[in-house]
């Protein structure tokens, strides 16, 4: 059977009351629909301890969407490794285009972060993407293998075991104009041949999902392609709807 993870990132949304109504019918829904691939869900921290004293689903993960390069100390604002794992959670993504953009994370602080989460056996959810500019230029493989090289330098040959790299072109984010199946296929086959390439991580233990736009319509050709293993849901996370919807699409599509 295909491995899949359904990543969702709820971004700066939700509050009590909607927790509430999730809860509910994600426990409705697990109870009819036993799941044979991976849910993470990332709501923000402070609702972290109501999904987690309330679900309990073997497949089913409550993950972060953010840590500091700190354990501790003077560092107002921040949550460490070690908090997050205190709390049960062992799923964080690190890189996405908006921290880069808004809070000028540089490889060098991703690649910080992602080092940190493996000293703790924790899995980084890695995203890299390029811009429509640069999609244009046709430089999608050498931004994404930039991106690579910058972790890999940094935390070393095994840094792709049990970790995910989400391929998430940042044009794609929040737009509705999702990459294509055969355009993430290609890209990610090319991310698993460049890291075993270049790493002691063989091919099939390498985990390539993506992000961008991925809603109940494509979900199912997405689904398909051999590389892509799973898809990160921003917008389609924070919809009730749209989310069962998903969750039951692939269980129909149980291969
Ligand atoms: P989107 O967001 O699904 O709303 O495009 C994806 C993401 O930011 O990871």
């Amino acid at each position: 059977m295909k491995k899949f993870t359904v990543i969702g990132n709820w971004k700066l949304n939700g509050n009590n009351n909607f927790v509430d109504k999730f809860i509910i019918k994600l426990k409705k829904y697990f109870l009819d629909n036993p799941i044979f691939y991976k849910i993470v869900l990332a709501p923000p921290l402070l609702y972290v301890h109501h999904f987690t004293s309330n679900i309990r689903e073997k497949n089913f993960f409550i993950g972060a969407q953010n840590v500091d390069i700190h354990i501790s100390g003077s560092f107002t604002g921040e949550i460490s490794v070690d908090m997050l794992q205190d709390n049960g959670i062992k799923y964080v993504i690190i890189g996405h285009s908006e921290r880069r953009k808004f809070h000028h994370e540089s490889n060098e602080i991703i690649a910080k972060k992602f080092s940190l989460l493996k000293q703790r056996n924790m899995v980084p959810i890695l995203c890299i993407g390029e811009t429509l500019e640069e999609k244009k230029q046709n430089k999608t493989q050498l931004i994404c293998s930039k991106q690579i090289d910058d972790i890999l330098k940094y935390v070393g040959e095994n840094a792709f075991k049990n970790s995910i790299i989400a391929y998430e072109p940042i044009w794609a984010i929040g737009s509705g104009y999702s990459a294509t199946a055969r355009e993430i296929q290609n890209i990610n086959n090319f991310i698993k041949n460049y890291i075993s390439d270049y790493s002691n991580v063989k091919r099939n233990e390498i985990i390539t999902q993506y992000g961008g736009s991925v809603d109940d319509l494509n979900i199912e050709e997405f689904f398909m392609q051999d590389d892509i293993d799973g898809v990160l849901l921003g917008g389609a996370s924070i919809s009730l709807h749209k989310f069962i919807k998903i969750l039951q699409l692939i269980h129909n599509l149980k291969i």
